[in-house]
């Protein structure tokens, strides 16, 4: 298997909730290495073009608002099949649905304020890196 990038963010629940350190150690200890890493302050035009492809769903105005609701995390994240490896910890979207052991099962608030984002494809994590990292931020 091919060591591969991909995107994660530490959600404003989380942030608020002091479990950045938390959280990245479990990313860390799914294998995966933080190859970049800032925190920022999401706009509203950052976050709607961030979830474009939800722009129709009946839940996109308020993930928007949840999203710049506070600080978030912005991470690139390198391992064997990163995209995968990063899901696989992360759990289901919605934490009554996400195993046991998995951030979201162990951290996250409701199916909105769900504690992390990870990429859903090599192709998006290469979106996603570039909509936030520019390439000399990320240090392998
Ligand atoms: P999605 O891409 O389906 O999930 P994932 O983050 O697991 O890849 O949805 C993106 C985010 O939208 C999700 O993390 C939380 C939010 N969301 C809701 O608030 N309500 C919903 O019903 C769904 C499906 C998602």
């Amino acid at each position: 298997m091919a060591v591969t990038r991909t995107f994660s963010i530490i959600k404003p629940d989380a942030t608020r909730r002091n479990l950045t350190g938390a959280i990245t150690k479990m990313l860390e200890d799914a294998g995966l290495r933080v190859v970049a890493s800032k925190r920022i302050q999401m706009t509203k035009e950052q976050a709607e073009g961030f979830y474009a492809v939800h722009a129709e769903r009946p839940f996109f105005g308020d993930l928007v608002s949840f999203m710049i609701s506070g600080p978030v995390v912005v991470q690139v994240l390198e391992g064997e099949d990163a995209v995968k490896a990063n899901r696989d910890v992360m759990g289901a979207t919605n934490p009554a649905d996400a195993a046991e052991g998995t951030i979201r099962k162990t951290f996250a608030e409701s199916i909105e304020a769900n504690s992390a984002h990870g990429s859903d494809s090599d192709e998006n994590a290469a979106i996603e890196i570039a909509y936030f990292f520019k390439p000399e931020e990320i240090v392998g």
